[in-house]
Parts: structure tokens; C-alpha cells; sequence
């Protein structure tokens, strides 16, 4: 086991803030691997060989410029900062300790753009375990920029370099079925997919009816092109819009990967002590922003899962939900009871709903709550978003008082209940404060349902709580 994840892409964040020379870096890979076995390595220049009679007097013929990184080189060496050197007089040069093959190094470099580089950068490898079965490999650089007046190389402070995954046992870049091993798996994060090609496109708006109508990727229409601190890099096949590639953010697909190349052990886990607030029906202006204030001043998220109807008559509201840090779920367009439709009509219900909350907020619903709680597996079987239930009603329609409500919460309470409320009632936002300091006061944090829920989640009933999950 290492570090949480969350912590070493925070260090990592930290040190490119700081750093962000390198980001400049040069030529990289192509120009690198095409060196790479032209040119010898300069320890064997800087050995003198008996042919090589006229070494000192050619030496002198050199500039000062390449004397310096000649015996910049040679007191890397001397220091055991390289095991094996690579070397160019181009004016873009990378130095670096070569134990990888020449497919892993093209794929370290390839991401250096061209320009504002400095003379001579320098570095090291360092790998350290990811995963089972991923290794996160990075650089540690220096950097050297040639000073005229000097004559003489100023050298920068040291750098890392962007991370790169690799598998353990093949050093070479996971493909797509390591990380979901058929097209069901795959087909189970379809609708994260979806979000993602939309983050991606110049005009997610332009293309979301295209979105919304693509089926669940096959894993033969996806390849793997990067791996790295931020998520997995996926080239499609054939490119939706103006998409061509997405990436799959760690922080949303983690819990969507094979266990068994991303054991979800490497992520933060939630603690026991969180229960979700979840909002239905809305938005309602007068009571859904009178209750955002309150989840402010509170510092609470909570989940919202909105009418289609609603929403497309308060897009201002759904845009303070998600300014706020809460979340969106889909509650259907119009409330209807979705096991007495076809499931086109069902179909249709949630991506009227979706393009809705979408072109209000550049955000899809992340979660499907079927109006009263009724679904049935041939409706579930069609729909993208896992379906979030709750395992405490507070039937907050019909109790009036706030008293009452917070009363029916506490007798049920438990740790990860999803909690059901209605951001549409006066006397249920009335009850949100007392019942956040009741919930504070024994111990409990409050989330939203993204960091309770776990586990696979396609064909899934969630219900929060000991109730938790039934699948399909
Ligand atoms: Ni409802």
C-alpha cells in the first residue's frame, strides 16, 4: 500500500505549481529516441581511448559551451546521478537515466512542447507503486540554461516531471481492457463517459443530443493513450463531435475500474460517520434558495434531484446548486410513476431532464431517483445513471413540524443513510437547520451521494444505509 491518492496528486500539483519551467521543457521523446542510440554515450567519449591521439587538441577545438556540458556530464557521472548518458550538441538536449525501453521513454517525453527550453536537462527515474499493478513512474529533473557572460551553465532548481503509469509487470502502458475488463464493465460508466466528452468538446451544447444518443462504448472503440496523475487518457475511434479524445478522471471513474489493476484501496475512503441529505422535486425559487442559503451558512452539501419541468423554469437555481458544490440528480421531467411507461417513454422522461440540467450548468445528472421510489429491471436495464433510493423517509410532506421531522431522522438514523426530504415545502427547509446541528452534534458529517456511494453502480438500486445496494 502507499499513500492515498488524493495526497500524491496534491504533492505532485504542488511541486508543478511551483515549477512551472518545466512545463516549457523541450523536444522530448521523438528527438530523444531518435538520439538515443545515434549517439554514443559520453562516458565513453570522455574515456580516452590510445586511437584517439588528438583528443586534447580537438577538445580545445570545442566551444566553451560544449567543454561545460562535457564536464557537466562528467561530474553527473562521477556522481552516479546517471547510469548511462545520452548525449546531443543540438541545442536541446535531454540527459537521462535510460533503464526503460524506448517505447516507455517516447511515451515520458512525448508531452515536453518545444519551446523555451533550457540547454541541458538532466534527470533520474523514480517509480513508486500506484496500484497492484501499476507503477507511477516520474523524472526528477535539472535543468542547466548556458550563461554567455558567464561562460558557464546556471543551473535551475530541481523539478519532477509529469507522472506516468505503468504496468508492473510489462513496464509498458495499460490498455483499455485492464482497466475495464469487457464491454459490460465498460458499459457501467457510460454515463461518466458521456460528462466527459461534454467537458471535452469546444460546445457541449452543440453536440448533446449526439451524446445522449451514443450507445455504450465497446471497449475495441477505445484505446489507451497516456496514463497519468490526473486519470486515463482515452483516444476514440470514431470521434464524437468534435471529441476525439477524453479523459477519464481518477476521481470519478475509480470505483468503475477493475479492482484488480485499481483496487479502490488506493483511494480515499469515506468515513463511516457521513450521511447524505437528498432534496426531491424541485426547484422551487422561494424554498430551494431559501435552503441553499441555510446549506451555506452550514457548510453542507446535499444532493438535489430535480424535475425536468422545474428545471427548465429555474435555470438560475440550478446554477447556484451547482455553483454551491452540491449535486444534481435526475427526477424525471414531469413526476410521473416511470414503471406504467414504456420504457422509450422512460427513455425520453430522463434526457429531456438531462439536456435541461445540462445546458443550465454544462453538467449531465449524475444520479436517477425514480419518482416515488418505483422501478422495475426492465425500465432499470435501459436507463445510464444508477438509481439512488434512501433508506430514511421523512415523509416531510405530510409532518408538519420541524420537530417531527428531525425526530423521524434520528429513530432511523445509521451510518451512509440517504436521507429523503422535498426542497419544495417550507416546513422541510424550516427543519433543515435543526436537523444539521442535531446530525452535527452526534458526530456526523454530511457528503454527497457521490463519496457514499461505492461499488459497481450500473444496474444498481442504491437505498444508502444497511440497505444498500441491489443489483439487477
Ligand atoms: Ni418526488
Amino acid at each position: 500500500m502507499t499513500q492515498p491518492y488524493q495526497s500524491r496528486r496534491q504533492r505532485h500539483q504542488k511541486k508543478r505549481k511551483t515549477n512551472s519551467w518545466l512545463s516549457f521543457l523541450p523536444v522530448g521523446g521523438l528527438f530523444l529516441i531518435g538520439t538515443i542510440y545515434a549517439i554514443n554515450s559520453l562516458i565513453n567519449d570522455l574515456t580516452p581511448q590510445p586511437e584517439e591521439a588528438g583528443a586534447t587538441v580537438s577538445s580545445k577545438l570545442l566551444s566553451d559551451k560544449e567543454q561545460a556540458t562535457r564536464s557537466l556530464l562528467k561530474q553527473l557521472a562521477d556522481q552516479k546521478w546517471l547510469k548511462s548518458q545520452n548525449y546531443s550538441t543540438e541545442e536541446q538536449t535531454f540527459l537521462i537515466d535510460n533503464q526503460n525501453n524506448e517505447d516507455d521513454l517516447g511515451l515520458l517525453f512525448s508531452h515536453f512542447p518545444k519551446e523555451n527550453a533550457p540547454d541541458i536537462v538532466t534527470g533520474k527515474e523514480v517509480s513508486e507503486d500506484f496500484s497492484d499493478s501499476l507503477t507511477r513512474v516520474y523524472y526528477d529533473f535539472s535543468s542547466y540554461t548556458w550563461n554567455e557572460e558567464k561562460h558557464a551553465f546556471d543551473r535551475a532548481d530541481s523539478n519532477s516531471g509529469e507522472a506516468h503509469f505503468v504496468k508492473k509487470d510489462t513496464k509498458r502502458l495499460p490498455v483499455i481492457t485492464d482497466f475495464f475488463s469487457d464491454d459490460t464493465e465498460l458499459m457501467h460508466s457510460h454515463f461518466l463517459i458521456q460528462q466527459e466528452i461534454l467537458n471535452n468538446s469546444k460546445d457541449g451544447s452543440a453536440i448533446l443530443d449526439q451524446v445522449l444518443a451514443k450507445a455504450p462504448f465497446k471497449t475495441s472503440e477505445l484505446t489507451v493513450t497516456k496514463v497519468n496523475d490526473m486519470g486515463i487518457q482515452v483516444k476514440l475511434a470514431q470521434p464524437v463531435g468534435d471529441v476525439s479524445t477524453v479523459l477519464f478522471p481518477w476521481a470519478e471513474f475509480a470505483y468503475y475500474l477493475n479492482p484488480k489493476t485499481v483496487s479502490i484501496n488506493y483511494f480515499p475512503k469515506s468515513s463511516n460517520k457521513q450521511v447524505a441529505l437528498t432534496f426531491d422535486d424541485g426547484p422551487l425559487p422561494g424554498t430551494t434558495k431559501k435552503l441553499l442559503t441555510i446549506l451555506k451558512e452550514e457548510q453542507v452539501p446535499a444532493t438535489f434531484f430535480v424535475l425536468g419541468s422545474q428545471a427548465q423554469l429555474y435555470p438560475e437555481v440550478l446554477q447556484e446548486i451547482i455553483s454551491d458544490g452540491h449535486v444534481i440528480g435526475n427526477h424525471s421531467f414531469d413526476h410521473k410513476n416511470l414503471t406504467e411507461l414504456t420504457a422509450d417513454a422512460v427513455k425520453l422522461e430522463m434526457q429531456e431532464t438531462d439536456k435541461v440540467v445540462y445546458n443550465a450548468t454544462g453538467q449531465l445528472p449524475r444520479y436517477i431517483r425514480p419518482p416515488y421510489g418505483a422501478m422495475k429491471e426492465s425500465i432499470a436495464k435501459t436507463l445510464d445513471q444508477p438509481l439512488i433510493h434512501w433508506n430514511i423517509d421523512t415523509e416531510d410532506w405530510k409532518k408538519g413540524k420541524a420537530e417531527t421531522i428531525v425526530d423521524t431522522i434520528n429513530n432511523q438514523l445509521e451510518d451512509h443513510s440517504v436521507i429523503l426530504l422535498h426542497d419544495i415545502h417550507e416546513t422541510s427547509v424550516d427543519a433543515v437547520q435543526p436537523l444539521i446541528h442535531s446530525l452535527k452534534e452526534q458526530g456526523y458529517e454530511f457528503t454527497t451521494i457521490n463519496t457514499i456511494f461505492e461499488g459497481p453502480r450500473s444496474r444498481t438500486q442504491y437505498f444508502g444505509g444497511s440497505r444498500e445496494i441491489n443489483v439487477f
